[in-house]
């Protein structure tokens, strides 16, 4: 797709991206149980990066179960060799899916890349069958704003608009994701949101950090940061002894009538 910022193909993606899987998965994992995840179930795990959810899946549906995991970039998919998944090549914004054939539809970080969230949202209710589960997942990085660190929020307001600057979006917006999806057509909406502590030297910072690697020369060019500031933020990343709260995490999730 063009314009998504963070090549899975990095040298250093498979890394990067299980920092986020470390972050993230419990969370993910509880949401899909407490929806009745479980065996027999056909899934779609769009954008799933790492894989470590769309691996999760298989094992929760069984053989009698079915994945789909799709990526616009599956180089971190190919090794996973399973009965019951498929790794698929698809881009979300332009692609097909099949029409009501899955249980449960799920994406997380996905959304704030793309230039239309919307469209990629009724295109992942039409692929969920009636009676089965849409979960969204994204992050609205609004808590970033209280820390006492300038350095700190400079840092993360830079990263994150460079990264999703080609979708011409920012990242404070996933506070519009229920009205998103009530307008979806889904029933039974519910959702949850969380403002997680950011310790320096944790998985979550080791996360930015590395994004920020990927993405050092735009964010300089931008003109977004300096040099100087940026290493500073980094050094206060990789500190065990610096707190903050990270982006804080949207849920939503809706069953489609019928
Ligand atoms: C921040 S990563 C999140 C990966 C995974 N969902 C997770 O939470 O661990 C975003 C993922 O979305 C994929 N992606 C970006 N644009 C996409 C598109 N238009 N269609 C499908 N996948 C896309 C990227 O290649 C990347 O793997």
């Amino acid at each position: 797709m063009a314009g998504y910022a963070l090549d899975n193909s990095w040298e250093r993606a498979r890394r990067r991206l299980s920092l986020l899987e470390q972050h993230l998965d419990p969370m993910t994992k509880r949401r899909a149980i407490a929806l009745g995840l479980g065996e027999g179930w056909n899934c779609l795990e769009v954008g799933a990066g790492g894989g470590s959810i769309a691996t999760w899946l298989s094992d929760q549906v069984g053989p009698t179960g079915k994945v789909v995991a799709t990526d616009i970039n599956t180089a971190l998919l190919q090794d996973l060799q399973r009965p019951n998944l498929e790794p698929r090549r698809h881009d979300i914004v332009s692609d097909d899916l099949p029409e009501g054939a899955f249980d449960f539809v799920h994406t997380r970080w996905l959304l704030h890349h793309l230039p239309q969230p919307d469209v990629a949202i009724a295109r992942m209710v039409a692929a969920v069958r009636p009676g089965g589960w849409l979960l969204l997942e994204e992050v609205d990085f609004f808590p970033v704003h209280t820390s006492e660190s300038a350095e700190y929020r400079d840092f993360m307001v830079a990263l994150t608009d460079t990264v999703v600057k080609a979708s011409g979006r920012d990242c404070f917006w996933a506070r519009a994701l229920p009205q998103l999806v009530a307008r979806a057509g889904l029933s039974k909406i519910g959702g949850e949101g969380d403002f997680p502590l950011l310790q320096g030297g944790s998985p979550s910072a080791e996360f930015f950090a590395l994004t920020a690697e990927q993405m050092h020369d735009r964010m300089i060019a931008s003109g977004a940061i300096s040099v100087e500031r940026m290493d500073h933020a980094l050094r206060l990343l990789a500190s065990p002894d610096f707190w903050a709260f990270g982006g804080g995490g949207v849920a939503v999730w809706g069953q489609r009538p019928g």
